[in-house]
């Protein structure tokens, strides 16, 4: 039986963008639907003079428009709601707040800590959360952290927060964020491979030739992000996690079962054999990073500024598995659309009875996986044309979520906190996992300082060199 059915969502930085776009929407969404185990309170603590009046109002103004709940108002929902002033840097702040987190729960409460503030912060606010017994839980309720990304900016700062923050806390307490997995058809992606007996035989090197990733974006450095931006990059922004997140739910081995430790150590497996291309000896022939013109002018980006917002490279799973299969993953502000797709290319047939195999431009079979927008799976092959002797036609199986269960898909975070909330770290980074990211990240960081940073034009799909990482007779990138 759980302590207490009571819990505090406890967000701190709440003044910021990621608590009024996504987070209370997640928590009204879920509260919404019945989906929190309990009841739920949510409260704001950040650093301004705010009131508990002028954070609802800033919630109001600034959530996106929200679906109204079929038993309650966002009005009631607001109710719950407060403010608590703390400066996350000073330590007797933390004493009020526990305090205050006492009166307003008024009786035994589980607590989420959603560290929605700067990565410089994240140390000190868990050491001054843990000094004065808020993370605690002895008691009987459950104490948990989530942490945002970047989790440190190399292996060798990853290795330490992680270890300075697991000596405050256990790692059953410590929920590492990546939204990507909270997205559905992310989540589809295992359902899919192990739930369907047709494409899991296939799914290795005997069959696929190839498989591609990309996460394109429209957006570049609006709300300000160019400061943060630029100490960061394509790579630590989006390549190094979201995308690695994906390749590793697309390359793991199924596990025996569907608790968190079987997935987690076969996603940690795939990380620790993904190597980059270095049979070559040049990384500009695996590597290609790029910068949309204008990024240097750009609010908080140095005008010299050598950050990649766009990163391609061709990597390899040494394994049995994936042995020889590459990987070409790409990602990158600016581009022409928003898509984020995973695309299976298989092998052509062992002998040709129509046409010629040596058109390189023939790979009529290819699974691919459309994450966002459009979020869908098709597959594609080849049929006869109509009429007298024989042509060939590329056609396609197209399946759509929203056509087919006409319901919209839940925002990722909605997912992720109802997770936090019931105790499920399935779709949480555990520490071997964000660590094994790194070390892959860093030595892609390495290779890259030796290629040239190559410029693009907004609205384009990045360096015209990105579509060399193809070998001959390999294809193309599936858009662009
Ligand atoms: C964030 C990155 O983690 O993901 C942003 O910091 C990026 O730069 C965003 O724009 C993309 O998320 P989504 O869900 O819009 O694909």
């Amino acid at each position: 039986m759980p302590a207490t059915d009571l819990t505090q969502v406890v967000i701190l930085g709440a003044s910021g963008d990621l608590t009024s776009r996504k987070l209370v929407p997640a928590v009204y969404a879920a509260q919404c639907q019945h989906l929190l185990p309990g009841r739920c309170q949510l409260v704001g603590v950040a650093r301004r003079p705010w009131d508990d009046a002028f954070f609802r109002n800033h919630l109001t103004q600034s959530a996106p428009k929200l679906e109204a709940c079929s038993y309650d108002s966002w009005e009631a929902f607001l109710k719950q709601t407060t403010y608590v002033q703390t400066h996350l840097d000073t330590p007797d702040d933390y004493r009020a707040l526990a305090k205050r987190l006492d009166e307003l729960a008024g009786e035994p409460a589980n607590r989420v800590f959603y560290l929605a503030v700067k990565p410089e912060l994240f140390l000190t606010s868990v050491e001054n959360l843990h000094a004065v017994g808020l993370l605690d839980q002895s008691a009987g309720p459950w104490r948990r952290v989530v942490v945002e990304k970047p989790f440190g900016t190399d292996l060798a700062s990853a290795r330490v927060l992680n270890k300075a923050l697991l000596g405050l806390i256990g790692e059953d307490q410590l929920y590492r964020i990546d939204h990507y997995l909270g997205k559905e058809t992310v989540q589809n992606i295992m359902v899919f491979r192990f739930r369907n007996a047709m494409f899991e035989p296939l799914w290795n090197h005997k069959y696929v030739e190839l498989v591609q990733i990309t996460v394109a974006e429209t957006v570049g450095m609006e709300g300000g992000r160019g400061g943060y931006y630029d100490t960061a990059g394509a790579v630590r922004d989006m390549l190094g996690n979201h995308v690695l997140q994906l390749l590793s739910l697309v390359a793991m081995e199924p596990p025996s079962r569907m608790t968190q430790k079987a997935i987690r150590d076969e996603k940690v497996k795939v990380l620790q054999d993904l190597r980059l291309h270095t049979d070559m000896p040049e990384p500009a022939k695996y590597i290609v990073r790029g910068q949309y013109d204008g990024y240097r002018a750009e609010t908080g980006v140095k005008p010299e500024s050598q950050t990649e917002t766009f990163i391609a490279t061709r990597a390899f799973i040494d394994n049995w598995r994936w042995g020889g299969v590459p990987f070409l993953l790409r990602t990158g502000k600016h581009l022409p659309a928003r898509y984020t797709s995973i695309s299976v290319q298989f092998r052509m047939p062992p002998h040709t009875l129509f046409g010629s195999y040596q058109e390189c431009h023939l790979r009529p079979n290819t699974l691919t996986l459309r994450i966002q927008p459009n979020e869908g799976i098709d597959l594609g092959f080849e049929v006869k044309e109509p009429g007298a002797g024989i042509t060939i036609k590329p056609a396609k199986l197209a399946m759509d979520y929203e056509d087919y269960f006409h319901k919209a898909i839940p925002e990722a975070y909605q997912r992720l906190l109802q997770d936090v909330i019931t105790g499920d770290q399935s779709l949480f980074l555990r520490s071997d996992e964000v660590e094994e990211s790194w070390r892959w990240a860093d030595d892609l960081l390495k290779a890259m300082q030796q290629t040239p940073m190559q410029s693009y034009a907004k609205n384009s799909w990045g360096p015209s060199a990105a579509n060399d990482l193809f070998g001959e007779c390999e294809g193309r990138w599936t858009k662009g």
